[in-house]
């Protein structure tokens, strides 16, 4: 049984299809999926939706592609939609200096204030860190929130840190793409109980899909790559992944 810990399901590539995706997933195998938000309107949809569908979740906040469309008022918004019951994860949030390096002071300021807000609220975080990592991991350090460091991108010393702080690593279909020789590396090295699964859909589907239109069913070819790459069963790592997700997030999945 699969939990994806990483999606957006409200995104607009799923307006045509939407109804029928979510309810194929259980007879794909996928249990559970956390939906994180990446705007208000965003996270009000994520909300939303895992009150529709029990084997939903949701997380709620602001993505740093979207903190020059949003207001510091919006943060008020955000902790008041965290108070909803299915609400598991502050997420996601973080640094990308590769899509938007012009307001790097700006992006700090929204990430470290939304770290405080989910400690202030005891949510963990879901991460975005994309050409940011010294950054990302000094806010980490500073607030030592609980979180998942998504679509991980880093180095094995920062993977090393990461473990450090108690945090997970978020592994996706970047992990089967032909030029991931850096995260299948790291994946080799840390041990599967620090790994939750992942697919970021709509988006980084997995070989042989990359490029296509993602869905959760597809993390089993993440998993499978997992799973030689650590020498495991695959229901080993979807077995071990599951329970990763449901300890930081604080939920037991109905099987
Ligand atoms: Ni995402």
């Amino acid at each position: 049984m699969i939990f994806d810990s990483h999606a957006h399901y409200d995104d607009k590539a799923f307006d045509d299809d939407r109804a029928e995706i979510l309810a194929s997933l259980p007879q794909l195998g996928v249990c559970s999926v956390l939906n994180a938000g990446t705007n208000i309107s965003a996270s009000e949809k994520s909300v939303e939706l895992s009150n529709k569908y029990s084997y939903i979740y949701a997380a709620v906040g602001i993505h740093p592609e979207c903190i020059s469309e949003c207001d510091y008022k919006d943060l008020e918004i955000l902790k008041n939609l965290s108070q909803n019951e299915k609400v598991v994860a502050i997420g996601e949030i973080g640094l990308d200096y590769h899509y938007s390096a012009e307001n790097k002071e700006l992006q700090k300021d929204f990430f470290e204030k939304q770290i405080l807000m989910a400690n202030d609220v005891s949510l963990p975080i879901l991460v975005h860190d994309r050409d940011a990592h010294m950054d990302t991991l000094n806010l980490l350090k500073e607030h030592k929130p609980k979180g998942v460091v998504h679509c991980f991108s880093g180095s094995m010393e920062m993977a090393e840190e990461i473990l450090k702080l108690g945090m997970f690593i978020g592994v996706g279909g970047v992990v089967t793409f032909k030029n991931a020789k850096k995260l299948i590396d790291v994946v080799r090295e840390i041990p599967l109980e620090c790994i939750l699964l992942e697919t970021d859909a709509p988006y980084m589907a997995p070989t042989p899909f990359r490029g296509k239109r993602c869905d959760s069913s597809y993390i089993k070819f993440t998993a499978q790559k997992i799973a030689e790459i650590k020498n495991k069963s695959y229901e080993e790592v979807l077995q071990k992944t599951r329970l990763n997700a449901e300890s930081l997030f604080n939920v037991e999945v109905p099987l």
